[in-house]
């Protein structure tokens, strides 16, 4: 893979600024944040007095931990427009995320927010080996949904050619991909892989096409899953990482040179880690939720979010900027299984490691007795889909997951192609436990 490494002279000052440099920064624009909150959004002026805290109490950053949480569930409380900071003609863009339950989470945008974001995501771009000139490919799905329009307005500004050819239709993906030749691709890690098994249905190969990178997000994926389609394509595989509620895709980006988890982009984010069960902020390196309080935000200020996203901070390398490790679960997606935790993330790792197996698989739970169960549904690779290679990865996978993860599961090797196709964001675990 070619190195991709952006020119120094390239970045964005702040990128690579001093550490107290961009603590000053941080400081006065979290004042100007909070006072925005608090003089415009009736709920954190409510918030902030019931918990005797004022804008005017922060004197450095460590005092934002006593300022109190939002949650999804205010967005939801306050739906649609009730947490918008500035009048509603001032909003030019609405985005909204469907959830599973009840109303969906509505994020609002004046023109300022707008051009923050596009800037971001050039910058994300620029950090994953993109540069002014390239073509990229966008299959992020576009809508309410912040990816496809987030990543769209990302790529112009960064003087690329955008290809807005959104989620699904994935033969057309490959036609496109083959006849246009662009030089990056931005889209779900799972839905990657949708297309690569369509380059092999063509008898394509994936390698000599003309990807230098992929941009993928949205999901939580592993290095495993980095390494597979690497190898597959031929390309680098970066990290970017977003929330609507924060902004959308490019609040963090990996850079191509390390692939050492998100940059967090702290001039416009400050983050902090807590214990999500007593809510107390935790020292960079150690394991907890994150919490983002936005410091540029006019639209829609969020002070100290709880994003249910599990992650830890670590310091600058690429840039000055810290880092948080590449995400592998959310709070919301750990199943406990006869007291035991686990992700997701755990046994896509283990399917991935595993001769003979696809890199597609769901998750099932369910009731055996009064117990619950997981059974896992994976899939044979064409050149292993004979009964009794898939006997023998079927035992590898199992004790690989007992070793490893400590859980006891069935698995089920299904034929090329019986396990459900991510259109965008993968759905992972299937819980029948209530049937
Ligand atoms: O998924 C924004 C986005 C679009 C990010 C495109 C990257 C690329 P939401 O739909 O609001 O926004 O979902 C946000 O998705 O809290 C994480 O749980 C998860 N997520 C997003 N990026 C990553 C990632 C967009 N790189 C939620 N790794 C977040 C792991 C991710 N999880």
């Amino acid at each position: 893979m070619k190195d991709l490494t952006p020119n120094r002279a390239d970045l964005d000052p702040i990128e690579i600024a001093s550490i107290d440099e961009i603590r000053a920064l941080q400081l006065d624009r979290l004042r100007w944040s909070l006072r925005h909150a608090y003089d415009n959004v009736p709920m954190y002026r409510q918030r902030f007095d019931e918990a005797g805290v004022h804008p005017d109490d922060l004197q450095s950053l460590g005092d934002l931990g006593r300022f109190p949480f939002t949650y999804k569930n205010d967005l939801r409380d306050n739906y649609p427009f009730g947490l918008f900071a500035v009048p509603r003609d001032q909003i030019i863009r609405l985005h909204a995320s469907s959830g599973t339950t009840g109303k969906p989470t509505v994020v609002g945008y004046t023109q300022g927010d707008i051009d923050n974001w596009a800037d971001l995501v050039a910058r994300s771009l620029r950090a994953s080996g993109l540069r002014r000139g390239d073509m990229i490919h966008n299959a992020y799905g576009y809508g309410l949904f912040t990816g496809g329009l987030g990543a769209h307005y990302g790529i112009e500004r960064l003087g690329a050619t955008v290809i807005p050819m959104s989620g699904g239709q994935t033969a057309k993906q490959v036609d496109l991909i083959t006849d246009f030749k662009p030089d990056g691709i931005m889209v779900t890690p799972s839905y990657m892989l949708n297309i690569l098994e369509q380059f092999h249905k063509l008898g394509l190969d994936p390698r000599a096409c003309s990807l230098k990178v992929g941009v993928f997000g949205a999901e939580p994926w592993t290095d495993s899953m980095r390494a597979e389609v690497e190898q597959a394509f031929d390309m680098h595989a970066v990290d970017i990482y977003g929330l609507s509620e924060i902004m959308g895709p490019g609040v963090a980006n990996e850079c191509v040179e390390t692939k050492d988890g998100p940059v967090i982009w702290e001039d416009h984010f400050y983050p902090e880690i807590i214990d999500p069960e007593t809510g107390e902020v935790l020292p960079d390196g150690e394991m907890g939720e994150l919490v983002f309080t936005t410091l540029t935000k006019e639209g829609l200020p969020m002070i100290r979010y709880r994003t249910r996203d599990l992650t830890r901070l670590l310091p600058g390398t690429a840039r000055s900027m810290r880092r948080m490790e590449k995400i592998t679960g959310r709070s919301d997606d750990m199943i406990i299984l006869r007291g035991v935790n686990v992700f997701p993330s755990q046994i896509e790792e283990q399917v991935l490691a595993t001769g003979g197996l696809a890199p597609y698989y769901q998750i099932e739970l369910y009731r055996s007795g009064r117990m619950d169960a997981m059974r896992i549904h994976v899939e044979a690779t064409p050149e292993a889909a004979d009964e009794l290679s898939k006997t023998a990865a079927a035992r590898m996978l199992t004790r690989r997951i007992k070793d490893v993860v400590g859980i006891s599961t069935e698995i089920n090797i299904g034929d090329p192609g019986e396990v459900e196709r991510s259109q965008g964001k993968a759905r992972r675990v299937v819980d029948n436990r209530n049937l």
